[in-house]
């Protein structure tokens, strides 16, 4: 509903911008610390801190160095830390076995995170493309992507991160029927308090390229993930999905990518009012940051402006590798 106003000039819309104190009561929405979960990217070794290099500024951590990553995020505030393993080839394989590993890096490093820095919580990823052979979030059979079968991996895959203490799953697969499987599991074992913030409305899209540089997913990638995550074209659809997977027991629902879908976070928050959040995906992160790098556009500004959109629109709060700069930023 839009509030009745006067007539110009009793009406001057700019006297409520004139100076930094009246535009700050008269904000409508606010960014801070706690609307951040930082992803961060796990190798092995030790005091490794490799770059991601259509990433500038991100990096792929050791262990050691993921847990002195996750006190500096608590100490400024920032409420979570979601995994991604780069795993060594030899853990790619066609059955994917590494996903449930207890000691695969993912769980090791929960278990680390967990013991030294007990206050921020631990989100880890459901998929298997860190662990398979094809790149693909799941089993592929005669160049199918088969979705019952997968499934029940994911399902083992999700109990070894309950075991190892997560306290957020994010199933970012898009396999029909996964977070009813998930949440009946963790029910069933003895996991009743485990978040699942599902990845509902993931798109098929190009911002996920430095990612898989990241992960080591990209190169072993054939074809496309058309089959099951979005069509781009669609917003109806994204309401089903996550309809469905708030009915299966979903806690809280993810849209991803971020910015250039923010039309699908305001009809998600706006129809459902469940816990929103989006993900600015390494993409979004990359375009941003070569602009940096070229002296187009200022990274203070565009970063905390691309995350105050998200606000916005109606999220909960944003996974963005731009989360400890910000926070320390705002700190
Ligand atoms: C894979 C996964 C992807 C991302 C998070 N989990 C990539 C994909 O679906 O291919 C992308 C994150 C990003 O681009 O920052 N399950």
């Amino acid at each position: 509903m839009r509030p009745t106003q006067a007539a110009f000039p009793a009406t001057r819309l700019r006297r409520t911008r004139q100076s930094p104190a009246i535009r700050d009561m008269v904000a409508e929405n606010t960014l801070t610390s706690a609307d951040l979960i930082w992803p961060v990217f796990v190798r092995d070794g030790e005091g490794v801190e490799e770059p991601v290099p259509s990433m500038p500024g991100v990096m792929r951590r050791s262990i050691d160095r993921v847990v002195e990553a996750a006190r500096e995020a608590a100490d400024l505030g920032i409420p979570a830390i979601c995994l991604f393993p780069f795993t060594s080839a030899e853990n790619r394989t066609a059955d994917c076995a590494e996903a449930w590993s207890p000691d695969n890096l993912s769980n090791r490093a929960t278990r680390a995170i967990k013991a030294a820095v007990p206050d921020i919580a631990v989100m880890a990823d459901v998929a298997l493309d860190p662990y398979s052979d094809t790149g693909h979030d799941g089993f592929v059979v005669n160049g199918e992507i088969i979705n019952d079968a997968t499934v029940e991996a994911l399902v083992k895959q999700a109990l070894s991160q309950a075991e190892a203490g997560v306290d957020i799953i994010g199933p970012s697969d898009m396999m029909d029927g996964r977070i009813g499987a998930i949440r009946a599991a963790l029910e069933a074992n003895g996991h009743p308090n485990v978040i699942l913030m599902s990845y509902a409305a993931k798109y098929a899209s190009a911002f996920y390229g430095p990612f898989r540089d990241a992960v080591g997913a990209g190169a072993a990638l054939k074809g496309d993930k058309k089959t099951y995550q979005m069509n781009p074209a669609n917003t109806d659809e994204a309401l089903r999905l996550v309809e469905r997977d708030l009915r299966e027991g979903a806690d809280m629902v993810m849209v991803k990518p971020g910015l250039p879908y923010l039309d699908i976070c305001r009809r998600v928050k706006d129809n459902f009012g469940a816990p929103t959040f989006a993900y600015q995906v390494s993409g979004e992160y990359a375009m941003i940051m070569a602009a940096v790098q070229n002296g187009w556009i200022d990274e203070e500004r565009a970063m905390l402006e691309s995350l105050m959109c998200f606000k916005r629109a109606g999220c909960d709060g944003v996974l963005s590798y731009f989360a400890p700069k910000v926070a320390r930023l705002l700190s």
